[in-house]
């Protein structure tokens, strides 16, 4: 299937995780991808095994690496159809003990180059009648324990969903975003939790089903940034087999 055939796609977050599942789907599918994240490396491995990829190193905590890496999609492939703002991070940490450097960074990463990343890229979908997919989480519609910056920050990025779509309603482009559940990937596995944590209240958020593999967010993500999903616009998706259903 080359849905994305002639398209060119910009995921950020790109080394690991839902972010490299994203670019070997879209790059499977047809697409020219430029992969964004911090890891040079990583970058260039993910690039190598998923083909028609260009990597791009940007701290996405500055807002001048936001607007470089739209820059670079444009100038290295001509056009910009798709953006992907999947870079995120997440602590656990008592709030009590948060510091404000923390707060800054947490909210930077995860909500701020979401607004960033989307203001640049913004002219270009529209001259390519593109599309942004957010990736939020369950923290975004629902609370988190010991991550309010987090929590914050994901609810942020369903509100600015929302916010965009609207006022983008009378043109062609559509603004989405997908709440995954717990996922396989490095942020869950490296995940640790500060002393004196309730862990009964952490397993609030943790799905009955266990975590998922990120190969099947990816699928919806690129299902939402597909033709196929052409009426869908400011929409929320949950991908997190039935956590939040009640
Ligand atoms: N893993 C989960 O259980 C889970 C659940 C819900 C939502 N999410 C969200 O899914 C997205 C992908 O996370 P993941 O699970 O694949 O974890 P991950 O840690 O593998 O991926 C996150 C990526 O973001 C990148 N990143 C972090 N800070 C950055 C910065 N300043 N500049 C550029 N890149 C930066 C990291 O290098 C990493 O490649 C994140 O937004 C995360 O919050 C994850």
């Amino acid at each position: 299937m080359q849905r994305f055939a002639e398209k060119v796609v910009l995921v950020t977050g790109a080394s690991s995780g839902l972010g490299a599942a994203c670019v070997q789907l879209f790059a499977a599918q047809g697409a020219r991808v430029l992969a964004v994240g911090r890891d040079t490396g990583r970058l260039e491995a993910v690039a190598r095994e998923a083909g028609s990829t260009t990597p791009h190193v940007a701290d996405l905590a500055d807002p001048d690496a936001c607007r470089g890496a739209v820059a670079a999609a444009v100038e290295t492939h001509g056009r910009l159809d798709v953006l992907v703002n999947n870079a995120g991070r997440h602590d656990f940490r008592i709030t009590t003990d948060v510091t404000r450097d923390q707060w800054s960074h947490d909210l930077a990463v995860n909500l701020d180059s979401v607004f960033y990343m989307s203001q640049a890229a913004i002219p270009h979908l529209l001259e390519t009648g593109g599309n942004i997919v957010n990736v939020a989480s369950v923290a975004g519609v629902m609370g988190e324990s010991y991550s309010a910056a987090y929590s914050a920050a994901k609810h942020g990025v369903v509100g600015m969903t929302k916010a965009l779509a609207v006022e983008y309603v009378r043109t062609s482009l559509r603004v989405n975003c997908v709440c995954p559940g717990g996922m396989d990937t490095p942020q869950a596995s490296t995940i640790e939790v500060p002393d004196g944590a309730d862990w009964d209240l952490i397993l609030r958020v943790a799905s009955l089903r266990g975590l998922m593999s990120a190969d099947k967010v990816a699928q919806v993500v690129a299902f939402v940034a597909s033709e196929d999903a052409s009426a869908v616009n400011g929409s929320i998706l949950t991908v997190d087999q039935g956590h939040t259903a009640g």
